[in-house]
Order: structure tokens, then C-alpha cells, then sequence
């Protein structure tokens, strides 16, 4: 019934194999380059307790800290077992007589580390941040938190940890079912664009490319010559064309309008960055720092020398204090940064106009 002395071996190698897979090879820069999931297999069988206790306390770990994503799992329920005879009886190590549960326990394994998988998929999908950014198109905070914050991501390998979603709508109001923004119509026309954009090309490097490069040309006040982007990324211009000329463009941003009105609590201005439910308030440009904090596999290297972020009460507090002067008439400033640092600074109009 114990694994014997090769059962062990193979356990040690199976769990030497997973410590492996989560100290190097998962880095998420790592896999990301790859693009290749490590192979991991698990021969077991059913009634050995050395492999009920490897698949409950170490295999079902792999969906929690979000190394399933980097691996490619097989199960294999066999063990020990032999072929006898010419009619090809299988004989387990197990006694005969219990040698019929085997049949039905490996689905009952396989479902409970489905159920597991199901769990994490559905608080945190393979342990990865819930990032999101609202912003609106035309604002040059949010223009230059995208270009000069956000877009690290992609390089730092903390991509691999989060779930960035990009929601462009900000500071706009809908009524009537018709969208005014804080920017005016370009605004609105831009936001949908991108909004668009996310909806053609779900992947995420892709719409984020392209949403860069928008926000690029906003930042250097050339958002005009937006539709360069196209070209500049080989990207087909028609579906993201259609798309805001027609009514999903519309349904797309009136989408993103409900989801901002939605956040709790609400967002005082943009840009807007929530870590899993968490607005960072003015601290968004630290928002690799909260990502780290939050992240619960193998944290990446850029995580190294981040100083630990205030907790979120701390953040409130901050916040409200500074409240006055950020409400006030709902004026626009439009100039970035006179010193080169850009801080906050949109703010939400008190009352509807
Ligand atoms: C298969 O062969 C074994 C002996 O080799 C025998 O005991 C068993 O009854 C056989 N089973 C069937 C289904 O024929
Ligand atoms: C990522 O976040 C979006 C928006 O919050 C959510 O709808 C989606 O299910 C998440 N995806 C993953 C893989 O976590």
C-alpha cells in the first residue's frame, strides 16, 4: 500500500521538479519570453498515501500561487501497477479487493483538484492582481501615468502577476443615454476609440500597443495624428473603424460609464488605479509597489528593493485631507506638468453642469 523505496524516489523527484519550476523557471519575464509552459507530470496512484498527501498539500498549491499558468499538467493514475495475463487484467498494488476503487478515484481526485483550480479561478484567477486603470483619453495625467508608469509593466516581468484592465471613460457623464466628457467631443470620440480598441484586440499587448500610442501622441499634443497608430503598429484599422462608427463603440463606452459609476467607492479623479479593489488614491504612481504586496506567488525580481506601501486606511486618510483642493469647481488644467513631475490632477466637477 506505502510507496516502496521507488515510489518515494519518484515522489522526491516529482516535488524536487515543482520547488524547481517555482524558484526559477517561473519568473513571470521568464515565462512571458518563453511562452512555453513547463511539462509537469505526476505518476500516482490512487491509494498510496504518499500520493494522496503530495496532490493535497503540494500539487493543489499550483493554483493558488499561480504557477498552473506556466505548467502543463498530466496526471497519470497507474503507479505501481502491472499488466497480468493474456486478457490484460490490471493488478495493483493494492489488494483485489479494493483494487475496483482505483477506477473511480481518479476522477475523484482530478475533481477535487478541478474544484481547487475553480476556487482560485474564481477569487483570484491564477493568483494574479486585478489591476485596473480609469482614465479618459484626453487627460494628460492619465496620458502620461499610461506612457511613462503603466507601460513598465511590460518590461519588469510583473505582467505575468496582474490582470490589467484599461477602462476609458473618467470623468464623463452620460444623459440621455449621450456621453459628455471632461475633455469635450474629441474626448469622447477618443475614448470610444480606444474602447474599441480593447474590444478588437482582447489581448492585452495588443490593445495596450495601441492605446500607448495614442496616449503618446496626447502627451506630445499631437492626438490629431492618432490614427497614424494603425500603420505604426501594422494594425488592421477597419474592425476598431467600424466599431466606433457604429453603435458598439457607443454600447462600448455607455459599458465602461456603468463600470466606473460602479467603483466603491467612487473614483474622486482620474488617473484612477484600483489593486484588487484597492484605489491607491495620489500614491498611483506606486502601484508596482501595491502589486507586489498583493501578489501571492513568486514575486519578480522588480519587487526587490520596493518599499513596503502605507495600508489603505493610511492611503484614505491621506487622501481625504487633501480633498478641498482637489474639489473644486471641476476647472480643467490642462497643462502638464510645469515641473516635469506630473501629479494628479483632474478633477471631478462637484455638480453636474
Ligand atoms: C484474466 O486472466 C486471469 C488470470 O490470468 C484470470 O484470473 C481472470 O479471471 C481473467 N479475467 C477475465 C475477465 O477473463
Ligand atoms: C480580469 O479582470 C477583469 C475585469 O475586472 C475580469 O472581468 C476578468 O475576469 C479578469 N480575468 C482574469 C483572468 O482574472
Amino acid at each position: 500500500m506505502a510507496a516502496g523505496p521507488r515510489g518515494r524516489l519518484l515522489l522526491v523527484a516529482l516535488v524536487s521538479a515543482a520547488a524547481v519550476v517555482a524558484a526559477g523557471g517561473l519568473l513571470p519575464g521568464c515565462a512571458a519570453a518563453a511562452g512555453e509552459k513547463v511539462p509537469l507530470a505526476l505518476y500516482y496512484e490512487t491509494l498510496c498515501p504518499y500520493c494522496s498527501r503530495f496532490i493535497v498539500n503540494h500539487l493543489a498549491g499550483i493554483f493558488e500561487d499561480g504557477i498552473v499558468d506556466a505548467i502543463d499538467l498530466r496526471l497519470v493514475p497507474y503507479g505501481n501497477a502491472h499488466v497480468v495475463g493474456a486478457n490484460n487484467t490490471i493488478s495493483c498494488q493494492q489488494s483485489p479487493s479494493m483494487a475496483a476503487i482505483p477506477r473511480f478515484r481518479p476522477a475523484l481526485l482530478l475533481a477535487a483538484i478541478l474544484l481547487l483550480a475553480a476556487g482560485a479561478v474564481e477569487g483570484k484567477k491564477g493568483g494574479k492582481v486585478d489591476v485596473a486603470l480609469y482614465y479618459e483619453s484626453l487627460c494628460p495625467y492619465s496620458a502620461m501615468f499610461v506612457v511613462g508608469n503603466l507601460a513598465r509593466v511590460f518590461k519588469d516581468g510583473l505582467l505575468d502577476a496582474v490582470n490589467l484592465s484599461l477602462v476609458p471613460y473618467g470623468n464623463a457623464r452620460v444623459k440621455d443615454g449621450k456621453i459628455s466628457c471632461q475633455h469635450g467631443s474629441e474626448e469622447c470620440f477618443l475614448n470610444t476609440v480606444e474602447a474599441c480598441a480593447i474590444d478588437v484586440w482582447p489581448d492585452l499587448r495588443v490593445h495596450f500597443r495601441f492605446i500607448y500610442c495614442v496616449e503618446d501622441l496626447v502627451v506630445n499634443h499631437k492626438q490629431r495624428e492618432w490614427e497614424s497608430c494603425f500603420g505604426k503598429l501594422n494594425l488592421d484599422p477597419k474592425p476598431v473603424t467600424d466599431c466606433y462608427k457604429g453603435e458598439r463603440g457607443h454600447q462600448l463606452s455607455l459599458k465602461y460609464g456603468r463600470q466606473t459609476d460602479a467603483l466603491q467607492p467612487p473614483h474622486k479623479y482620474v488617473p484612477w488605479v484600483v489593486v484588487d479593489g484597492q484605489p491607491l488614491y495620489e500614491d498611483y504612481e506606486n502601484f508596482e509597489a501595491y502589486i507586489c504586496k498583493a501578489y501571492k506567488g513568486h514575486p519578480p525580481k522588480v519587487c526587490e528593493g520596493l518599499a513596503r506601501p502605507p495600508t489603505p486606511t493610511v492611503l484614505e486618510v491621506a487622501e481625504a485631507g487633501n480633498r478641498v483642493s482637489y474639489y473644486d469647481s471641476g476647472d480643467i488644467r490642462l497643462k502638464p506638468d510645469e515641473d516635469g513631475h506630473a501629479k494628479i490632477k483632474v478633477v471631478v466637477p462637484d455638480d453636474d453642469d
